[in-house]
């Protein structure tokens, strides 16, 4: 008895100290690039400055020894190791990052791909020509010795080439690639493509699960799940049905991971409903941000600190690191619960790759298990609308499972059903549209903003995504709504602007815009510089120009167009009197 109670006690003690029902072992266990005191010491002494560079660095002898070593240097010093003494430790036993990959021109790419031809404003068809070249700078390829000695890098081996982000974003990234991917088919790069998806498939083979990007120390938490729409985009392009037959099964267990470890149910007036929601049941900083969650949690009293730490993550998992958005009653971090919030985005990706499995298992003639993705979605729709959707407002909202309801603030995936066909009236659109301009969207004039409110945080005012342009603007332009195709054709110029300008000033395309500036800037604000590169920045630039290039201008001719006009009036006039 005494004993059962002991060690009842000591589960619970254990449960509380972090603050999480049923707290899973970690899906990394890495006693250097995932916790442990090497990994404390090193980030809390700030050697380097953003701190995901020591959790990139390769280790040049095992991990076993680099720990060894590291026990017997703090027992002979102690316990107190100076600054310098753990930076020559550092130095000593890892090599610097980066050096376990190599750029690599995609074998695939090709100098004139068709859709140029079809920009008819020759800055922007040699801006987009621009954008081409970009591909081969954002090649990465493994050395082999990664799949060789797989512990003695932080990096999660991928046989095939890949195209990655750019800037600190050295690996490949979930969601950033379904932009990425779209860039590259419209380059007529499918082979790229396909080794990319591979890499995927191959991951979830592994894991159960695609993880936020490419290293252990992501592998606790995920990203918004578009790996089957990535799968129906290369598929629209090649009909590369042996592929899909091969792949299906994975695609099944990537969704049983988000059905299975995502989930959550909501009673509702009576009825019953299942949605998803981002949620990371794991506790510690992040390693690749250590120093700034442990300080920040240091405001916070000790038993309250594993429980923020699963939240941060949750948000990093949402794509949206981090967002007023996941915020309770506050503009501020420490006040983050991603998991109460029922989120409009991850529901309506869901709800399409339901439907598109629903079409693949079809595609192959195993119509069970078609039924079983039909009634999913189903389930799913009908949940979205009961929960998600108002009337009034005419739009999708975040559904708050604390509060029991919606956050009515803007945020461009507030539309994302729109984008993923998850809805069932037609009508939606026109009242999609009205809610725009209720929220005087237009009035931005260099891109939709991430949201109204400002926080510092670099998914707020006044920063703009290009995923989130394309979540907009998609669902709008394939409406049956003039009015709606007419605002995505002006939402796209605009922001085609943005980037263009900033491309002209500075030769560079970048992660988000600060779109309160004149001519829009590069994005600020969160945890750390902004980057360039940009894959998805480059993927929906492409995408827009291909969709509307006979349209778009960049710029200077339109306001030329639009003086000469004026002129032309102001002469008409002056005959006329
Ligand atoms: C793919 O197959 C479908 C149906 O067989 C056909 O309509 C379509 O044109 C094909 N697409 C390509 C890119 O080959
Ligand atoms: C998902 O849940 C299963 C069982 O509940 C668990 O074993 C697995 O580690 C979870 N996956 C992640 C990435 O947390
Ligand atoms: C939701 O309810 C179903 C049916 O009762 C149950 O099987 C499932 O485990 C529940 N899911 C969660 C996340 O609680
Ligand atoms: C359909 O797929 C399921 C899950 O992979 C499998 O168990 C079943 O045997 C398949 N049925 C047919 C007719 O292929
Ligand atoms: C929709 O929004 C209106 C106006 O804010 C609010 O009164 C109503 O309760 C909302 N409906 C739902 C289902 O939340």
């Amino acid at each position: 008895m005494q004993g059962r109670n002991g060690i009842l006690q000591l589960v619970l003690l254990l449960g509380l100290e972090l603050g999480l029902e049923g707290a899973l072992p970690p899906p990394c266990d890495s006693q250097i690039y995932c916790s442990g005191e090497l990994l404390r010491r090193v980030q809390m002494a700030k050697l380097y400055r953003d701190d995901k560079h020591f959790v990139d660095m390769p280790l040049n002898t095992t991990p076993d020894q680099v720990l060894k070593d590291f026990s017997t240097l703090l027992s002979s010093s102690g316990g107190y190791i100076s600054r310098d003494l753990l930076k020559s430790f550092v130095m000593e036993h890892f090599n610097d990052p980066g050096q376990e990959m190599e750029t690599w021109i995609p074998e695939d790419w090709r100098d004139s791909p068709k859709f140029l031809q079809n920009i008819l404003d020759p800055k922007l068809r040699a801006w987009a020509k621009d954008l081409h070249n970009l591909w081969k700078k954002l090649g990465r390829k493994m050395k082999l010795e990664v799949g060789r000695q797989p512990d003695r890098y932080s990096l999660l081996y991928a046989a095939q080439p890949f195209i990655v982000p750019g800037g600190r974003f050295i690996e490949f990234y979930y969601w950033d690639s379904f932009w990425v991917i779209q860039g590259l088919l419209l380059s007529e790069m499918p082979q790229t493509v396909k080794g990319m998806l591979q890499n995927f498939l191959d991951i979830v083979e592994r894991y159960g699960h695609i993880p936020n990007g490419g290293r252990v120390y992501y592998l606790q938490r995920s990203q918004p799940p578009l790996l089957t729409l990535m799968m129906d985009r290369y598929l629209a392009y090649t009909n590369d049905t042996d592929f899909l037959r091969a792949s299906l099964g994975t695609l099944h267990r990537e969704l049983e991971f988000w059905r299975h470890n995502r989930s959550v149910n909501i009673s509702h007036k009576g009825a019953s409903y299942t949605l998803n929601r981002y949620h990371v049941p794991y506790g510690g900083p992040r390693p690749e941000s250590y120093s700034k969650d442990q300080e920040l949690a240091e405001l916070l009293p000790e038993d309250a600190r594993e429980s923020l730490w699963a939240e941060l993550k949750a948000g990093a998992e949402s794509g949206w690191d981090f967002s007023s958005r996941w915020f309770v009653g506050s503009n501020y971090l420490l006040d983050i619960k991603t998991s109460q919030v029922v989120p409009v985005d991850l529901n309506a990706f869901l709800c399409q790759a339901e439907g598109l499995l629903a079409a693949f298992y079809a595609t192959l003639g195993n119509t069970s298990m078609a039924q079983v993705y039909e009634d999913a979605r189903a389930r799913r729709k009908a949940a979205m609308e009961a929960l998600l959707w108002n009337e009034t407002l005419g739009a999708w909202f975040d559904f708050n499972l604390e509060s029991r309801q919606q956050n009515h603030a803007f945020y461009p995936t507030n539309l994302s059903p729109l984008w993923a066909g998850c809805f069932s009236d037609p009508a939606v659109v026109i009242k999609n549209v009205k809610y725009l301009e209720d929220n005087k969207i237009l009035t931005y004039k260099h891109g939709i903003p991430t949201s109204l409110q400002i926080s510092g945080q670099q998914w707020d005012f006044p920063n703009a995504w290009a995923p989130l342009q394309d979540l907009v603007v998609k669902g709008l332009a394939e409406s049956n709504s003039r009015q709606a195709q007419e605002m995505a054709f002006q939402l796209a110029q605009n922001w085609i602007r943005t980037n263009f300008a900033v491309y002209q000033k500075n030769k560079v395309m970048y992660e988000k815009y600060d779109i309160n500036m004149d001519s829009g800037e590069p994005g600020g604000g969160g945890e750390y510089e902004v980057q360039e590169g940009f894959g998805w920045t480059n993927g929906v630039a492409l995408k827009f120009l291909n969709q509307y290039g006979d349209r778009l201008t960049s710029g200077s001719g339109s306001t030329m167009f639009g003086t000469s006009c004026l002129l032309l009036a102001l002469l008409l006039l002056g005959l006329l009197c």
